[in-house]
């Protein structure tokens, strides 16, 4: 597979039909977890696969996971799952309309991101969304926003704007580990997470309380 492929290219060829089921997904868990197709599935601790709902509405898309999501094996737990955690949270959805993925499953020694190791795992990013079908995907950075329409790239031109993927709802945010590193992301996080807010009211989705810890998974 060649350098860059967008999560279009690597679409399953043969839609999937029928009902979703826990057995489809436990196989496409299972099938993630043997992975050693790149050589980050031999250096991880934990492979790190989701967090959050089955039939989600909103679905967040990180790059990769870092340290303490390599011991827990649940995406988002560290520093930036908490800054996340809070936009969540103000964005009242409740846990059975979220779900949290990663470009890449397993932990880059370093967080170095590798498109190789992206390139690796982008079929398994492509059989997530089209299980979990949530009506809207926010990616969070910009190679997650590169696995869909690397046409957005440069982030700070597309975060916090409404664009279209596949039918779906694509809102890119700037990564929340970069609210850390520079007071403008950090503004540019809370402005474009406002809009998010806006744009979920619109459709109905969110305006509920605050959200619990994560975990693995509820449906
Ligand atoms: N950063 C990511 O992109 N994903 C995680 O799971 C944690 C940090």
């Amino acid at each position: 597979m060649g350098p860059g492929r967008t999560v279009d290219q690597v679409w399953p060829a043969a839609p999937r039909s029928g009902a979703r089921t826990r057995a489809e997904w436990a196989l496409l868990n299972r099938e993630i977890e043997n992975c050693r197709a790149c050589p980050l599935g031999s250096l991880r601790t934990q492979v790190v696969i989701h967090r959050g709902s089955l039939r989600p509405r909103v679905l967040f898309v990180g790059e990769a996971p870092g340290a303490s999501e390599d011991q827990v094996g649940i995406p988002f737990v560290g520093p930036a799952g908490k800054r996340l955690d809070q936009l969540i949270g103000r964005l009242g959805l409740l846990e059975s309309e979220f779900a949290i993925v990663n470009v890449i499953k397993c932990h880059p020694p370093g967080n170095e991101f590798s498109e190789g190791a992206a390139d690796a795992c982008r079929p398994f990013l492509a059989r997530q969304v089209e299980f979990l079908q949530p009506i809207m995907v926010v990616t969070l950075g910009t190679a997650a926003l590169a696995a869909f329409r690397p046409d957005l790239v440069p982030i700070l031109g597309s975060a916090g704007r409404r664009f279209r993927w596949r039918g779906l709802t694509l809102f890119p945010l700037v990564h929340p580990a970069s609210t850390a590193r520079s007071g403008a992301f950090r503004r540019r996080w809370e402005a474009d997470g406002a809009a998010l807010s806006r744009l979920l009211s619109r459709l109905g989705a969110g305006g509920h309380a605050g959200t619990g810890a994560p975990s693995r998974a509820t449906v």
